[in-house]
């Protein structure tokens, strides 16, 4: 199957999102850096190494680049939603964080800078496909980067870009999709695409029975 992306719907269903998000941004959301979708649980920001410089892609709320830049690295997060760039500038800017928003393609291709570290926690990773994705990432790390990502497992058999209409079935057809594989072929696609040590794993979830989290983690020659 291959994916029909509509970047103007996408951006239309992260707007929305944003908004629904505004009082995690603003009222909830203390400078935290978590894989998992459970607080507290699972490995921390050392799956990073020990970068300088990080890029965060499908930064939502900005929680994990705060975290970063009160431990003195450079973090800047691209976010594919305007409203999102505008909350997390507000709330986080001035601790120094740098937002931009863009869509992670466009943004891989046309920008020069390069970083020690590029991640996303249930972000743009998700949303794009992985084989156009992984070698803009590859291109902008430095020797030895870390690129690393989370999202939820692949529910089994479904493989591949899954589309989803955002909110009920009546509205504007306004679709995104996720992608999902099995880990092997999660790490197949990064050597694919020039990296070393590729190791998808599951993380278990804090409850037995719980959806665990597929954490992968590569690095760049
Ligand atoms: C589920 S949220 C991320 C959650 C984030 N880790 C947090 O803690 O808030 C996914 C984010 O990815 C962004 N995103 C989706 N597709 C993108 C793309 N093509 N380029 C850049 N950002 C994208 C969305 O705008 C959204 O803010």
């Amino acid at each position: 199957m291959t994916a029909v992306h509509n970047i103007d719907h996408e951006r239309e269903v992260w707007n929305a999102y944003a908004e629904s998000t505004r009082d995690k941004v603003f009222d909830d959301a203390a400078p935290t850096f978590c894989w998992t979708q459970y607080a507290d649980h699972g490995p921390g920001p050392e799956v990073l190494g020990e970068p300088e410089t990080v890029l965060e892609i499908g930064c939502g709320t900005g929680r994990h680049l705060a975290f970063l830049t009160s431990r003195g690295i450079k973090a800047t997060g691209l976010d594919l939603s305007p409203v999102m760039v505008k909350n997390t500038t507000e709330r986080w800017g001035l601790l120094g964080v740098r937002f931009v928003c863009g869509d992670v393609l466009d943004h891989l291709t046309t920008s020069p800078e390069t970083y020690d570290a590029i991640y996303s926690i249930f972000g743009a990773v998700w949303f794009t496909d992985p084989a156009r994705l992984f070698p803009l990432v590859a291109a902008r790390l430095n020797p030895g980067g870390v690129f690393a990502f989370a999202q939820p497992p692949a529910i089994p058999g479904a493989y591949g870009p899954q589309g989803m209409y955002k909110g009920g079935f009546a509205g504007p057809a306004r679709y995104t999709y996720r992608y999902s594989y099995p880990p092997e072929v999660w790490e197949g696609m990064l050597r694919e695409a020039g990296f070393e040590h590729a190791r998808a794993r599951l993380v278990d979830a804090p409850k037995p029975g719980y959806i665990g989290t597929l954490l992968v983690r590569a690095v760049c020659p």
